[in-house]
């Protein structure tokens, strides 16, 4: 029977990554993955080939939407969804590949199969042939992730009605397309469809988009993706919906109260949050007891059994790939002896649309809500000036930092890139650095990274270029 010091049931970011760690470490891992491939929901059916069809959707609508033709580049661009499929499934692929040469190279053992914890130090494995094999572990590292979560009354075929997984396949460019839920998901590949021609529609129950993020860059945003053509309802509620060959028929009504009515739409995307995956897991036999939702509670990754850990979207904390990575790292460390370390107050978050949103650390309402004396510096990306020579010009940043001390407390953007650039203030942040630390660092010219300079600046009122 094979010994191990770790194994980690799940091979997503927060397994794959913990188990490189682990290997690293020395650690004696196995890393067991059910759905044939190693990446978890983020390189399968999450974040990658959402990104790849976020990137090819864009190069689609600049070509076609009038933007070349701006640069003087005239071009008639006919969509070829099957390629772009293709290509998406071919960089999937090689990403997966990727992460098994990565377990090679770490000496970490991959066992394909479905695992159930079987008591304390036990982990049983079902192969594809239904045969089982059994790890004997000093610890078990819990990495099993999200699925999404189910609207009732709307029940998702991925034919007509889909989630996530069928939005990043459907196999025509629809003609409409209502997005239920303005999350990152509906307005992420709600602006892949919109640019491949649909009419896209985002029902929210709430009374504004993206719930959580800093209010005034959520509601420049929305203004934004108006101007591109999606169209909101918010605060409305779905309460039905009838799939036919055709398309789907929607009953909607305000959240208010008041009279219902039904939208109709070639497809429907459901994508009203995730919720963490603990089928079939054997959390019985070791005695952990998931939250109503399925959320396995953890203190610095420990569950209430001994040596029994979790990590990634099915434990507390946002639900990112970066998040579940520095778990898995952090986790190994401690298993380890060392000391792994997550600091939650520093999760970047990032919207891969067209301009992009980032945001990190405290919104404006977080701080007034916790009575905290703040300054603002902003600047807007209208006076950058690679943004103005780009034609990029929409969005602003904002840069929060302590009244007194001038820590930067957060940071919130929206505009061209601004996910590659908000881990510079990630960096000072994690350094304790304050507003002038990033204001009196020279920054490339002419780049889009100057806006940030320039919001930092702003704290201090000295912003010099608007
Ligand atoms: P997962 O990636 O879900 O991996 C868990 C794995 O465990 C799965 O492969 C599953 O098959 C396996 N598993 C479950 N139970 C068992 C078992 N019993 N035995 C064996 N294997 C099992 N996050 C970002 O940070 N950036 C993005 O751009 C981004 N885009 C996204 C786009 C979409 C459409 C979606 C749906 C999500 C996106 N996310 C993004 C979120 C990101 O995918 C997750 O936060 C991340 O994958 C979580 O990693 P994880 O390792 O916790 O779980
Ligand atoms: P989400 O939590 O981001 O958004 C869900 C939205 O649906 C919210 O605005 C919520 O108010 C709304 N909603 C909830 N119930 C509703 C109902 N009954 N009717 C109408 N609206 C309703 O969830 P989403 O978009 O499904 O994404 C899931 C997770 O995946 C997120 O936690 C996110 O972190 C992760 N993800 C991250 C990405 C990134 O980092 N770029 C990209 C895609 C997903």
């Amino acid at each position: 029977m094979a010994q191990y010091d770790v194994v980690i049931i799940g091979g997503g970011p927060g397994g794959y990554n913990g188990a490189i760690r682990a290997g690293q470490l020395g650690l004696k891992t196995a890393i067991v993955e059910g759905r044939g491939k190693l990446g978890g929901t983020c390189l399968n059916v999450g974040c990658m080939p959402s990104k790849a069809l976020l990137h090819a959707s864009e190069m689609f609508e600049a070509a076609s939407g009038g933007e070349f033709a701006k640069l003087g580049i005239e071009v008639k661009p006919k969509l070829n969804l099957v390629q772009m499929m293709a290509q998406k499934a071919e960089s999937v692929e090689a990403l997966t590949k990727g992460v098994e040469f990565l377990m090679k190279k770490n000496k970490v053992d991959y066992i394909k199969g479905w695992g159930r914890i079987d008591g304390p130090g036990r982990v049983v494995v079902k192969g594809e042939d239904g045969a089982e094999t059994v790890l004997e572990t000093k610890n078990i590292v819990i990495a099993t992730g999200s699925e999404p979560t189910p609207l009732p009354g709307v029940t998702v075929d991925n034919k007509r009605i889909v989630d996530s997984t069928g939005a990043l396949s459907l196999p025509e460019a629809p003609k409409s397309l209502i997005v239920v839920g303005a999350g990152v998901i509906g307005l992420e590949l709600g602006s892949v469809w919109k640019r491949l021609g649909a009419e896209v529609t985002v029902v929210e129950f709430l009374d504004r988009i993206l719930p959580g993020t800093d209010t005034e860059v959520a509601n420049a945003f929305q203004k934004i993706l108006g101007k591109q053509g999606f169209k909101f309802k918010l605060a409305s509620k779905v309460t039905g919906a009838t799939a036919s060959a055709k398309g789907v028929k929607l009953s909607v009504e305000p959240v208010a109260g008041g009279p219902a009515e039904t939208l109709e739409a070639d497809y429907v995307l459901v994508a009203i949050g995730r919720r963490p995956f603990t089928q079939g897991l054997g959390l019985e036999t070791v005695g952990v007891v998931p939250d109503k939702r399925g959320m396995i509670a953890n203190d610095h990754f420990k569950t209430t059994a001994p040596g029994v850990w979790v990590v990634g979207d099915v434990t507390s904390g946002p639900m990112l790939a970066h998040k579940a990575e520095d778990e898995g790292v952090a986790c190994m460390e401690l298993i380890a002896g060392k000391a792994g370390h997550v600091n939650y107050d520093i999760i970047p978050g990032v919207i891969y649309t067209k301009p992009e949103v980032a945001t990190v650390g405290k919104t404006e309402e977080d701080l007034k809500a916790a009575g905290v004396a703040y300054k603002v510096g902003k600047f807007p990306f209208l006076a950058n000036s690679r943004a103005k020579i780009n034609h990029e010009t929409d969005g602003f940043v904002k840069v929060l930092a302590d009244a007194k001390t001038d820590r930067i407390l957060g940071a919130h953007a929206v505009g061209p890139n601004v996910g590659d650039m908000i881990a510079e203030i990630c960096v000072a942040m994690e350094f304790g650095g304050s507003s002038e630390d990033v204001a009196r660092t020279c920054h490339p010219h002419p780049t889009r990274s100057e806006a940030f300079r320039q919001a930092a600046m702003g704290v201090e009122g000295w912003t010099m270029q608007a």
